[in-house]
């Protein structure tokens, strides 16, 4: 059911037919052969895109930061778009993600925050006690409509050209960051608020589903063609702390925003051991780190999920013919199985050469170009 859900919103707006399988595959738009891959379809080559596609390794970036705060650019749909578009279109990718950030749900929830120049972000009053968690607001998600505007914007401009990616982070990353108020290397808060107040922190991760329920929607409906949930740090956390005090939520949250009829692409960092567990949740991708070979992942997954991944972010600062290699091996891994989608591991980071970035991609699209004619 749901994924005849998923066939008739894709039809609509990207516009295409079922392919039968062994049939030959026609040339695709970004948009379709993107979407169809996170469904497991076949697909004429593996679409690409990179976490942090825009940001600040970019000079086009860079200029509009110089006259404007990240939050401003967040917050002014105009730019935000005009951000993703250029990035998305300067790699000449398959896919862009909205620019946006994972932390902007805080300020309707009641939480002040800040991204202090080479310290991340900084959330002024972390939430430490039951009592903060009561205090949390959940009414005002409408506050957050400047992203679905921004979302609109680009869905206008590339039509079905490209997919595009709405997001949000996963109720664990967005509950340590409120707890710790900010990055941290122990999640000592975290976990103690979760081993001791449980029921405190049962209340904080459906108060942040509830949120981010809202904010996914807004974003489908402005026009995303598939949402990501970033669980950034889950990796932290053991096989049992995460099946008992997380994957319940988050399987609410991804199943609610599939029935919204867009796939979900669910990410974590140093998450090889828990990649059964984040499987549970019912993801129709799962985005892997660089850690673990793709094709031991995804066998470890039984195959039973489109997977998204995962070159180093790092082996972008290295020299073209080694990229083109650890390239090939990662698309060699997939084996040309529907359901492969290349990415990073995660983000890129800032001083990676731009020229490599778009040298990746065209390894990407020269790997099928290849193989299509053996
Ligand atoms: O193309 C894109 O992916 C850009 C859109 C985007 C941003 N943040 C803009 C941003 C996305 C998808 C995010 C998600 C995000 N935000 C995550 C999850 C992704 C991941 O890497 O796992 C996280 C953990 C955050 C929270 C956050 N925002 C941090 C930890 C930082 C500081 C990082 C740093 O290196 O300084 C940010 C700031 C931020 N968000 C930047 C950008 C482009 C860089 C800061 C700037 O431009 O001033």
């Amino acid at each position: 059911m749901l994924t005849s859900s998923v066939d008739s919103m894709m039809s609509e707006r990207l516009q295409i037919p079922p392919i039968k399988t062994g049939s030959e595959i026609p040339t695709m738009t970004g948009g379709t052969r993107f979407v169809r891959a996170c469904l497991r379809r076949p697909v004429d080559r593996t679409p690409v895109w990179f976490l942090r596609q825009a940001g600040r390794y970019m000079p086009e970036y860079q200029v509009v930061r110089r006259h404007h705060s990240l939050l401003e650019i967040c917050k002014q749909p105009k730019l935000a778009a005009e951000v993703t578009i250029t990035a998305a279109e300067k790699l000449d990718v398959d896919a862009a993600i909205i620019f946006a950030d994972l932390l902007l749900p805080f300020e309707c929830m009641g939480l002040d925050f800040e991204f202090q120049a080479g310290e991340g972000p900084v959330i002024h009053k972390p939430v430490r006690t039951a009592d903060d968690i009561a205090r949390l607001r959940t009414d005002r998600a409408s506050e957050l409509g400047y992203v679905a505007e921004a979302i609109a914007r680009v869905v206008a401009h590339f039509k079905d050209r490209l997919g595009i990616i709405g997001f949000c982070g996963a109720p664990f990353t967005l509950a340590s960051y409120m707890i710790e108020g900010g990055g941290s290397r122990n999640y000592v808060h975290t976990k103690t608020l979760m081993y001791r107040e449980t029921d405190a922190w049962r209340r904080l991760l459906d108060k942040l589903v509830k949120v981010l329920r809202e904010f996914a929607r807004q974003q489908v409906e402005a026009g995303a063609d598939v949402i990501q949930i970033f669980d950034s740090w889950a990796g932290a956390l053991s096989i049992e702390d995460y099946r008992e005090y997380v994957l319940p939520t988050t399987k609410t949250l991804v199943r609610d925003v599939q029935a919204m009829g867009v796939p979900v692409i669910y990410f974590g960092v140093d998450t090889a051991s828990l990649l059964p567990s984040m499987h549970d949740t019912g993801a129709d991708v799962l985005g892997l780190d660089w850690r673990t070979p793709l094709d031991r992942a995804w066998r470890g997954l039984d195959h039973a999920c489109a997977v998204q991944g995962n070159l180093d972010p790092i082996t972008l600062f290295a020299a073209p013919e080694l990229i083109r290699r650890r390239v090939h091996q990662i698309l060699d891994q997939a084996g040309g199985r529907p359901g492969h989608i290349f990415n990073l591991g995660h983000g890129i980071v800032p001083n990676t050469p731009v020229e490599n970035v778009q040298q990746a991609v065209k390894f990407v699209r020269e790997y099928a170009a290849v193989n299509r004619h053996e």
